[in-house]
């Protein structure tokens, strides 16, 4: 069988933590992925935009041939994740909510859970949803606090990992989070993972914090290990060597040196695709 790419789609750049986590996990796999650069911030968007923006991503991911999305915008899998399904004919979806939730269901103590976003994944309410499902099923009882990060998107793009702007401004979204002593906090925006640092040391280092990227990676790999057992649909990809695409829709000043440092490696370089009634590479 002729091996398929794993498709992989964000907003822009903040999906590249989560290739980085399935570059460690399924490290034979072969990614194409695309970031959504010339419409990105999506957390800012309503809902059927964001909906609408989600269809035409998976159509050009289908144009590839993949044989699994892996939707890596927790705004997307929090407001558009139907969509996705029903568009992908049948192959897996992964959305980054479920995955996260359930882990930071089994990392609490306390059962306090703090949860991390853009203003439209904070709004849908899909973490406090998927932490109660999860929570019922794990019988633990759980209560959940969460707070809207904009700002961090942009700190995490400038590279401000270790600037005062960015500690202050951390300082202020989660006093609170930090006033109801969550033990466990969501990092719910692939683009948080960046800021880890700051982030922990403004929480106290007793919280742990839950990466959406990291999560979802180890649900990409069961399923590939599962259906691999099973010997059909899609195969596992562990002894070739992986090829990559990047593609975006708007090519960013700093695009390439932006994705190598959340992918901490380099990158092979991006193809510009446009939406003209479908999706075109652009020559
Ligand atoms: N990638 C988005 C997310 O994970 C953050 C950036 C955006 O607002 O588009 O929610």
């Amino acid at each position: 069988m002729p091996d398929r790419p794993i498709g992989v789609f964000d907003s822009g750049i903040g999906g590249m933590t989560v290739v980085k986590e399935l570059f460690d996990t399924v490290p034979g796999e072969s990614i194409v992925y695309f970031g959504d650069t010339a419409r990105l911030p999506y957390g800012s968007k309503s809902v059927e935009t964001v909906r609408r923006y989600a269809r035409e991503d998976v159509e050009l991911l289908l144009g590839y041939d993949v044989k699994m999305i892996v939707v890596a915008c927790n705004t997307v899998s929090a407001t558009a994740l139907g969509e996705v399904e029903r568009m992908a004919r049948g192959i897996p979806v992964i959305g980054m909510i479920g995955p996260c939730a359930a882990e930071a269901v089994r990392a609490t103590t306390s059962g306090r859970i703090g949860i991390i976003g853009t203003e439209a994944t904070i709004a849908s309410g899909a973490y406090e949803a998927a932490i109660e499902e999860e929570s019922k099923r794990a019988g633990k009882q759980c209560v959940t606090f969460s707070a809207a990060c904009p700002l961090f998107v942009p700190l995490a793009e400038e590279g401000w990992t270790d600037h005062l702007a960015s500690e202050l401004i951390a300082e202020e979204y989660l006093r609170s989070l930090r006033m109801k002593e969550v033990d466990t906090l969501i990092l719910g925006c692939t683009h948080y993972p960046v800021l880890e640092g700051i982030i922990q040391r403004t929480m106290g280092r007793r919280v742990q914090l839950i990466n959406s990227g990291i999560a979802a990676a180890k649900l990409v790999a069961e399923i590939l290990q599962r259906e691999h057992e099973g010997e059909e649909g899609i195969a596992v990809s562990e002894s070739k060597v992986p090829s990559h695409k990047v593609l975006v829709s708007d090519v960013p000043r700093k695009f390439q040196t932006i994705g190598e440092r959340f992918l901490g490696r380099p990158l092979p370089e991006a193809q510009r695709v446009v939406w003209k009634e479908s999706w075109t590479v652009e020559r």
